[in-house]
């Protein structure tokens, strides 16, 4: 491509994502989705340092252990970065003090839909706020809250998803939400696709999985294999059995976990119906099949029984990459699909 040529869609590319940009003070409006276990310095740092927005994933951690990693990722990057906090944590006040007391300038709210206290208290605090928005009243809803930029996470994401597919929330939400930015996530791999979405409205875009598999990633050779390896329809969500035994939907690739999953869901409802369980201790037993799982898989590296959330884009991960040249990669395609664009609205 002529430079002149290149340089052109850059600046259109600059242009679209201009706001989402402002927002996260980063040279591209790309965030790195807060994974647990998988977002800590080093892969927050590497992101940020690339040039996108890195994203430190706080899970279960205390206020301590969080205090430590905004601190070591301080000490790896100049370049702004964000913390995940989870709102059912019992000490989401404290944690919220650790990141106001740290200086962190964004804080995204995720696992349900927070109050509005605790938006009041990271604004007053002088960090700005980004929430998850599954559906257009709850954006609409969240922006009278104060929330001051929402991302909406289609179902062919990793981790926990709602029911709702990327191309159909953008239709029913984009279009209408105009006071803050919306960044876009889930099955995103290519940057002419993250282009197609910036066209639609949004501000900018937040990618996990692709990341999951980078060399920065801390994961486990065998968790970032099993990445490389997977296909789009082996990264499935988790099967719930029985109606009266709600399962949350989390998306991973399918292995003997997932199906002892499914057999142990069986038993339990077995046991259930024999009376030796009463529902309460039933469903506890359903939702304890997978504690520790994610640990299991990403740090111990056992990917046959622990839990390998991945999104449907597991498919476009073909290698190990740095995260630089990831970024670089999405950053080359959308300006190739703009050069496109440009060339044929001028013919
Ligand atoms: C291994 C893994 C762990 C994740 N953990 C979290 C989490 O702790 N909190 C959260 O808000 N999202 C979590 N997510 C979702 C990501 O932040 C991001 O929104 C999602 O991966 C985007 O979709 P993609 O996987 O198709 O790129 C996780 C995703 C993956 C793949």
């Amino acid at each position: 491509m002529a430079p002149d040529v290149h340089d052109r869609g850059r600046a259109e590319l600059d242009a679209l994502w201009a706001r989402g940009r402002d927002f996260l003070g980063s040279r591209y409006a790309l965030l790195g989705g807060a994974m647990s276990w998988v977002s800590e310095r080093n892969l927050v740092a590497a992101i940020s340092n690339a040039g996108g927005f890195g994203v430190i994933a706080c899970g279960a951690m205390d206020p301590d252990r969080l205090a430590a990693e905004i601190a070591g990722t301080q000490a790896l990057t100049q370049r702004p970065f964000g913390v995940n906090l989870i709102t059912m944590h019992p000490q989401l006040d404290d944690l919220v003090r650790v990141c106001l007391e740290a200086k962190v300038g964004h804080i995204v709210l995720a696992g349900g839909i927070p109050s509005s206290a605790t938006i009041r208290a990271i604004r007053d605090g002088g960090a700005r706020v980004v929430a998850f928005a599954p559906a257009l009243v709850l954006a609409k809803r969240l922006i009278k809250s104060g929330a001051e930029a929402l991302v909406i996470e289609g179902s062919e994401a990793g981790g926990h998803v709602g029911p709702v597919s990327l191309t159909v929330l953008a239709q029913e939400i984009l279009p209408h939400i105009h006071d803050v930015p919306v960044f876009v996530a889930g099955g995103l791999a290519r940057g002419d696709a993250i282009v197609s979405y910036l066209e639609q409205g949004a501000a900018g875009a937040q990618l996990g999985t692709r990341f999951a598999a980078s060399v920065e990633s801390i994961a486990h050779e065998r968790f970032k294999a099993a990445f490389v390896r997977g296909n789009a329809r082996d990264a499935v969500t988790s099967v719930q059995l029985d109606e009266r035994f709600p399962v949350i939907p989390v998306r991973g690739l399918a292995n003997a976990g997932s199906r002892a999953f499914l057999a142990h869901q069986a038993d339990v409802v077995r046991q259930f119906h024999d009376g030796t369980l009463s529902k309460d201790e039933a469903q506890l037993s359903i939702e304890h099949f997978w504690a520790g799982a994610l640990r299991r898989a990403v740090i111990d590296g056992d990917v046959e029984h622990g839990s390998v959330m991945a999104g449907q884009s597991v498919g476009m991960v073909k290698s190990v990459q740095p995260i630089a040249e990831i970024i670089d990669d999405l950053v080359e395609q959308a300006i190739a699909a703009i050069v496109k664009w440009q060339q044929r609205t001028e013919r």
